[in-house]
């Protein structure tokens, strides 16, 4: 009797369970939480990441302007990291790229050898980003990489022997558990050679009347933010949430340091979502959970870097110090 195993490639499967029936499959799951909640993920449609962009924006949304302040004011003592040394500046989820390419440029005034590697899973989001470089900073020699991050850095590695010199900006960091955050850094680490280099930015702990006003902004930005998620679950899945019986609400957990994001429903109701096929049940004042966003303090992110295989190099603030880009240098044992 001959017995054997086959090694099936992921791959063949691709068709057979596309991104629609895992956003089914994850509604359908959080929904039917005892605690209702959606992964934050499906946040990020188009109409989401502009209404992210316009966040961004907002006077009362800081971590975008203070981060803004930390690359302005620190660009030359970033640029020192790898002068005189060819590297591949990477970047994971680059976005519109508005505050990577102050960095750019300063590189390129300072005549920096280096090639910009952002790396996105949406491959719209990296024709936008090409096609804008290309426009704006010609001079910057960009290879960019439609692909899931660690892949993508280990194809890099594959190619050419530069060191790396990973950005992860913003404080999407943030939306991680603790759990998470290990996990993902870790496989950035893994992903790296010894001495490469991650500078990431963390949204620091603060009064929290101003993290309150952030991701509670005047305008109702972030309401319409997060109510996109219901307008997407109606488009994609046929569902028939009314925006007009849900309401945003954003709160500070003191006991996980984060900022937490709920839709709140208005009244007893009942949803319908045609490609689950089942209605869910809702209670007047019932919330769905929809966003973490973890707070840090300076000694927390160096606890991370120690955990996860990284010196800390720099701490980089804003004058408020409400924020930290924190450069890390990848430790290998033995290399
Ligand atoms: C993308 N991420 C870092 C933002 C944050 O602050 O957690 C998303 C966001 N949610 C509400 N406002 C902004």
């Amino acid at each position: 009797m001959s017995i054997t195993y086959k090694k099936l490639d992921p791959k063949d499967f691709e068709d057979s369970f596309d991104a629609n029936q895992a956003f089914a499959l994850d509604v359908l799951v959080g929904l039917s939480e005892t605690h209702k909640s959606l992964s934050s993920k499906y946040l990020y449609d188009s109409a989401g990441s502009e209404l992210f962009t316009a966040i961004t924006k907002s006077p009362d949304y800081y971590p975008t302007d203070c981060e803004r302040e930390i690359l302005v004011k620190y660009a030359d003592e970033i640029a020192q990291q790898f002068n005189g040394v060819a590297f591949n500046l990477v970047e994971l989820g680059a976005g519109i790229g508005e505050k990577t390419k102050i960095l750019l440029k300063r590189f390129t005034e300072l005549d920096l050898e280096f090639q910009y590697v952002p790396i996105d899973i949406s491959e719209g989001a990296m024709i936008e980003l090409v096609s804008d470089l290309k426009e704006t900073m010609p001079e910057v020699e960009t290879n960019g990489l439609v692909s899931e991050y660690f892949n993508g850095i280990k194809w890099l590695n594959n190619r050419n022997e530069r060191r790396n010199f990973v950005l992860f900006l913003g404080s999407s960091i943030g939306n991680f558990n603790h759990a998470g955050a290990r996990t993902f850094l870790r496989n950035v680490w893994n992903s790296l050679n010894h001495e490469d280099c991650l500078l990431t930015g963390f949204d620091l702990k603060k009064d929290i009347e101003a993290l309150l006003l952030a991701y509670n902004d005047v305008a109702g930005v972030t309401a319409q933010f997060n109510l996109n998620l219901l307008v997407r679950i109606n488009r994609e899945l046929g569902g028939t949430f009314d925006l007009n019986k849900f309401r945003h609400y954003g709160t500070y957990n003191v006991f996980n340091g984060a900022m937490e994001s709920f839709l709140v429903s208005m009244e007893d109701q009942d949803v319908y979502i045609e490609t689950i096929g089942r209605s869910f049940s809702f209670r007047e004042w019932e919330p769905i959970h929809t966003e973490y966003s973890y707070k840090y303090l300076e000694s927390e992110v160096k606890v991370l870097a120690a955990e996860t295989g990284f010196r800390v190099n720099k701490m980089l603030f804003d004058s408020r110090r409400f924020f930290t880009d924190s450069i890390w240098t990848v430790h290998k044992p033995g290399a």
